[in-house]
Order: structure tokens, then C-alpha cells, then sequence
């Protein structure tokens, strides 16, 4: 098979923090001596204390754990904020504001003013009776005062649980209940795509919800100024609790393994779960990969698309770039509105040289035709980047040749909410690129490919994901169950920490993520279990049983498709179907919108009961005449039946 390879341009190799021959030599010594090499990277940044000891990890059983910088003190805000006022730079612009609707003007904000923000807002959730190892939700808009909050949080030592602002008031009180929250900082409303996002109402509905006690405080940034029900002593505004605040706040003195958040994330089976981020291996890892990959210069304008509400948006439009100094773009609203010129024009607007998106972002433009975006100039980029899902080679061209002129490499960068930063990734300088592979693993990253049985597999070949060693960003817990931390990641292939993702490694030892092995369906770069929309759907009272199964989505990447078993008597209609979609969305939030139900009298399943997922993917898919060996099932007709009854689009 011949590959397109498109090599390190001439001019880059120049100016580069990292050519081919330093990747090849600092790879070899990041693996043979992590404590050398991590040492070394974390004396970069500031610390109260600095480590002596580096790395301290074993994926083992018997001697399981993982610490990094143990007995480093330090607070991260320090790094993402005071040591840049100490170095002059307060007057730099730490966020570019850009508003949901362009006819609202952007704004900005320098190192200086966003360090007093914090400070301001630290000090009064000090006040408020917020101490250190509290957990604080924040359910926000894209707006500056979001990203004030994770950071008030972080230098008092609270932890902070971000929540998505597309997820339901169900889905908030879940993660109050599991985290125990104190306190949540949320807005009146927020602005996205034109439309109002209840925000507050929301938060307001999910505290009526069992299981939400422990919340004393919830915080409300006027944002819309929309009339918002405001439950007094409950709730404050937060522009009243800030006002008179200090502009200086003792940040608090942390331990390398203190916690810095909580995020959660779906897995294959039950509810969401908190993965634990910690302070110093987490702010090692965000702020060198970001410099690293994005070959990080002073005068770039890095604007990542992501929502603060996920991992990318911690590391990458929070953390990493604070801690780097980088001026970031901060962006409210959608790339298509009010319509596809949008992303292009707020490039040419903030002069954006480093644009970092999705594929599921960056196929929806493309379907809009070229025209659109040669309206624009985007002369100031010179990087691409590509988070979330596999991108596609068609779609990989257009972003290279179309988006950036053939001009810019593209970055595609592959990792997850649980390890922190991004794990195999090209950098600029250093790495030639074909489309559709994440190429290379970054500094200090040990992946294998093993089979079903986790027998390693060497030499060009595809099979699962692991990671044999720990890196300093890796996730540290699941929140409130080691047990269940233990047993999602490092007991299928003991030994390794499982990605969930299969992958292939090519003839010159480049890696292409093939996506998901696991339950886990990612739904334009979210990710969405199985078991989740499965108990939404059961949830009703006209559905005995449900299945949801991920198929190819031209622009979502995936899309869900549910199975479901109706209770006897009760007809199939219409109405039914609309009532379930609703159903998983105000569960789940928007995110989660079926695109298919089919109706299914029964589902395929072993003899002991277990749903054959395989076939249910089969026939999503439309592979009607790949669905294998259906003899083991319980009741084989059942397969005909889907088969039959299969909506032919
Ligand atoms: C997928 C997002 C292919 C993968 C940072 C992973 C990717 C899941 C890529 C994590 C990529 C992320 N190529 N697949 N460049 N990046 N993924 O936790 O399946 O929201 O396991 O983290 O997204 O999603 P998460």
C-alpha cells in the first residue's frame, strides 16, 4: 500500500524546540531514565519545595501505585499565574474573549488582571468556609470566570469538579452526590449558538434531586442578566461576594499528590466516574506536552476549541497554556454560527497561528465547500491540530490543504480525560505525517499492542492499546473507589494500564488509533457508555429492555443506536420513539441524542443470558452478511427478525 508522507518543512526545522534527531535522542532517555528526564522538566517550573524524588510507580498488584514528585510542594497557580508577574510578563494577554455572537465585541485579559480575578475569587470562597480538599462544582459558560474558577479552586486547594454545560440537571446531581459538593459556581445563563442556556435553572432543578445535601453554597456569575430564581442564604451572586476582595491570596502549599480535580468521564459500565487528577505530575505533564507539541513560541495566539467542560479543555485552554504563558483564545459560542464563516473569520480576527479542534468540528466545515473558507485569509496560522477521535484521511487532507494552504502541519494527537495530556502525537519539528495517524509517542510513553489474551504483540500489526509504564499526568483514582480505578485499567492486561482503544502500529513504527474496543461510543469526540443510555431508556415505563451500539456517523464519527424491547401489549409507535429520544437527552443531556431505534421483540443472547453485542453492531453497521456464528445464541431467529426489520438507509 503506498502512503502519502508529508515530511517537516524546511523552514520549521530551523526554529523547531525539537528536530527529529533530539525527539529520537530525548524519547531513548525519557524511557531509560524517567527520573533523569522528568527531573530535570519539572525544575522548570516553580515550587515551594522542589522534588527530590521523581517517579515512584508500579502497575502491579502486589505493589500497585502511583506517585510522581512526591515530596514536591507547590501550588500550580503560582506557575500559571504569579511567576509570570514576577518575569514582567503581567501585562501579556492570558485570554482573547470571544463572544457567542460577533456582534458583541471581544475582549481580553492580561496575566495581571487574571491573577487578581483569582485571587479576588479564592479569597472569597475562603470566606464562604471553603478549606482545602473541598470539592467545588463549576457548571459555566465559556467565559472567562470559568476559567477564574478552576483556578480560585485551585489555589486554596479545592478541588474542582468542572461539569459540562450541555449535561442535564440529572446528570449535575450525580456527580454533586458522588463528589459530595460544597459549593457551585454557575452563571445566570449562558449564550451558545445564538440560544440561552438555562444554566442556573438547571442547577436549580438538579438540588432538588435526592442525594444533593451537601451543597450550602451555589455561586451565580450574571452573565445574560436573565431573571434568575435566586434561593437566599443558598444562593450568592458572585460579582458581590468578589467586589471588595483582596487582589492578593497565601496561595495554599500542596503536595505534588494532593488532589487538583475531578472530571468525569463515561466507561463501559455504570454511571460516569470521577477520574483524579493531582497537582504536580498533572501540571508537569499538561504544560510540557503543550510546549512540546504545539512547539510553543511567545507571540502565538493558541486557540483551542474545546469546552472547559473536558479534559482538553483543562490541560489545553486552562493549565498547559496558563502555566506556558500563552495567549490563548477563549471562545463562547460554536464554529457555525451564526454561520460556517465563523472559525475562519475569528482566526483572520486574533490573528490565531495555532488552531486545535476536532475532527467532528472540522468535517462539518468541510461539508459547507471551500468557498467558505477562502473568504478568509489565515495567513497567521502555522499549526494544526487534531484532538478527540480518529480523523479521517479525506478529512485530514482538507484540513491540511484547504483549512491551512498546504502550509501547516497537523498535529493529531491522541489521549484521554485519564491521562491528562496528550500521549502520541507528532511534534512539528520532528515528525513526518500521514494523514490519519497519530504517528509517535510523546516523551516518556511506552505503548504495546496486545491480543485478547494480552500476549505482546511485536512487528507491524493492530491489537489493543496498553501503556506499560506510568507518565507523570496519569490519572491517579477513580474518586472514592481505588478498587474500581484498579480494576477498570490495570487488571485486563495485568501489568499495563488498558487504553480501551485498539490501534495499529505500521512498518516504520507509526500508530493509528482505530477507536474504542470497550462499551464506550465516542459521539463527536464525546464520549458516551453504553450502560448509561441503557438505563435512560429503561428508565420508561413502556421499555423492558434496551441495547445501544455505536455505528459510523458521516459527521459525528459515531452515532447511537438503541435496541429496544417494549413490554408486552404496549404498540411501537411514532410517538414512542420521540418520547425515548427526549428521554435520553434530559437524562444525559444533549450530547446524547439517539439517531436510531429499532424496535426489537427480542435481542440476540448466549445461552446464559449475555447480550451479543458483536451482532448488534453488525447490523447497525449494515455488514448483514458478516454477522458470524449466530448458533451459540439462545434463539437464533431473533437475529433474522432485526435483520429483517433493519431500516434500509
Ligand atoms: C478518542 C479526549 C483517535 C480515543 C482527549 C480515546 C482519539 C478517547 C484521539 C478519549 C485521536 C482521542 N485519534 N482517537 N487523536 N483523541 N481519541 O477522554 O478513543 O474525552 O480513548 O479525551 O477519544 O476521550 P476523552
Amino acid at each position: 500500500m503506498t502512503q502519502d508522507v508529508y515530511p517537516v518543512p524546511q523552514e520549521l526545522c530551523d526554529c523547531t524546540l525539537c528536530t527529529d534527531e533530539q525527539y529520537i535522542e530525548q524519547y531513548a532517555r525519557s524511557i531509560h531514565d524517567p527520573d533523569g528526564y522528568w527531573g530535570e522538566i519539572a525544575g522548570t517550573f516553580e515550587w515551594f519545595k522542589q522534588p527530590t524524588k521523581i517517579k515512584n510507580t508500579s502497575f502491579h498488584k502486589d505493589d500497585f501505585g502511583i506517585k510522581w514528585f512526591e515530596d514536591g510542594e507547590l501550588n500550580i497557580t503560582v506557575n500559571c499565574l504569579d511567576r509570570h508577574l514576577k518575569q514582567g510578563r503581567g501585562n501579556k494577554i492570558a485570554y482573547i474573549f470571544e463572544p457567542d455572537s460577533p456582534r458583541y465585541p471581544s475582549g481580553s485579559v492580561t496575566f495581571r488582571e487574571l491573577h487578581d480575578r483569582t485571587c479576588q475569587l479564592a479569597n472569597a470562597l475562603r470566606q464562604l468556609g471553603i478549606q482545602k480538599g473541598d470539592r467545588v462544582a463549576i457548571y459555566m459558560p465559556m467565559i472567562v470566570d470559568a476559567a477564574v474558577s478552576m483556578l480560585a479552586c485551585a489555589r486554596i486547594g479545592a478541588i474542582h469538579t468542572v461539569i459540562f454545560g450541555g449535561f442535564s440537571a440529572q446528570s449535575i446531581a450525580d456527580r454533586v452526590q458522588d463528589a459530595q459538593v460544597k459549593l457551585i459556581i454557575t452563571a445566570d445563563e449562558g449564550h451558545r449558538g445564538g440560544k440561552h442556556v438555562p444554566l442556573k435553572a438547571n442547577v436549580d432543578q438538579a438540588l432538588k434531586l435526592p442525594g444533593t445535601n451537601s451543597v450550602e453554597t451555589v455561586l451565580v456569575v450574571r452573565n445574560t442578566h436573565a431573571a434568575v430564581n435566586m434561593q437566599m442564604p443558598r444562593d450568592r451572586w458572585f460579582d458581590e461576594v468578589t467586589r471588595n476582595q483582596p487582589v492578593e491570596c497565601e496561595p495554599e502549599r500542596m503536595n505534588a499528590e494532593d488532589p487538583l480535580f475531578i472530571l468525569y468521564t463515561s466507561g463501559s459500565t455504570g454511571k460516569p466516574k470521577g477520574v483524579l487528577h493531582t497537582t504536580g505530575g498533572y501540571m508537569v505533564y499538561a504544560a510540557h506536552t503543550h510546549r512540546m507539541v504545539f512547539d510553543l513560541r511567545d507571540d502565538d495566539v493558541f486557540w483551542c476549541t474545546a469546552d472547559i467542560g473536558w479534559i482538553t479543555g483543562h490541560s489545553y485552554i486552562v493549565y498547559g497554556p496558563l502555566c506556558n504563558a500563552a495567549t490563548t483564545v477563549l471562545f463562547e459560542g460554536i464554529p457555525t454560527y451564526p454561520d460556517v464563516r465563523r472559525t475562519w473569520q475569528i482566526i483572520d480576527r486574533h490573528r490565531v497561528t495555532i488552531l486545535y479542534t476536532a475532527p467532528t468540528a472540522i468535517r462539518s466545515l468541510m461539508r459547507e465547500g471551500d468557498e467558505n473558507v477562502k473568504l478568509s485569509e489565515r495567513t497567521s496560522i502555522r499549526l494544526l491540530g487534531s484532538v478527540g477521535e480518529p480523523i479521517n484521511p479525506e478529512a485530514w487532507r482538507w484540513y491540511y490543504e484547504v483549512a491551512g494552504d498546504s502550509r501547516s502541519p497537523i498535529v493529531d494527537t491522541w489521549w484521554q480525560t485519564e491521562t491528562g495530556g496528550i500521549m502520541i502525537s507528532p511534534l512539528p519539528g520532528a515528525t513526518a505525517l500521514k494523514p490519519g495517524s497519530a504517528t509517535r509517542p510523546f516523551f516518556g510513553i511506552k505503548p504495546e499492542l496486545v491480543d485478547a489474551e494480552g500476549k505482546t504483540l511485536s512487528g507491524a500489526t493492530e491489537g489493543n492499546l496498553v501503556i506499560t509504564d506510568s507518565w507523570p499526568g496519569q490519572m491517579r483514582t477513580i474518586y472514592g473507589d481505588p478498587q474500581r480505578f484498579f480494576d477498570t485499567y490495570f487488571s485486563t492486561y495485568p501489568g499495563t494500564y488498558f487504553t480501551g482503544d485498539g490501534a495499529r502500529r505500521d512498518e516504520d513504527d507509526y500508530w493509528w488509533i482505530t477507536g474504542r474496543v470497550d462499551d464506550v461510543i465516542n459521539v463527536s469526540g464525546h464520549r458516551i457508555g453504553t450502560a448509561e443510555v441503557e438505563s435512560a431508556l429503561v428508565a420508561h415505563p413502556h421499555v423492558a429492555e434496551a441495547a445501544v451500539v455505536g455505528f459510523p456517523h458521516e459527521l459525528k464519527g459515531q452515532g447511537l443506536y438503541a435496541y429496544v424491547t417494549l413490554n408486552a401489549e404496549v404498540a411501537e409507535s411514532d410517538d414512542l420513539r420521540t418520547e425515548l429520544v427526549k428521554l435520553v437527552r434530559t437524562t444525559i443531556g444533549p450530547i446524547a441524542t439517539l439517531d436510531v431505534i429499532h424496535w426489537a421483540p427480542g435481542l440476540p443472547k448466549t445461552r446464559s443470558g449475555k447480550i451479543m453485542r458483536r451482532i448488534l453492531r453488525k447490523i447497525a453497521e449494515g455488514e448483514l452478511g458478516a454477522l458470524g456464528d449466530t448458533s451459540t445464541l439462545a434463539d437464533p431467529s431473533v437475529v433474522d427478525h432485526l435483520v429483517s426489520t433493519r431500516s434500509a438507509d
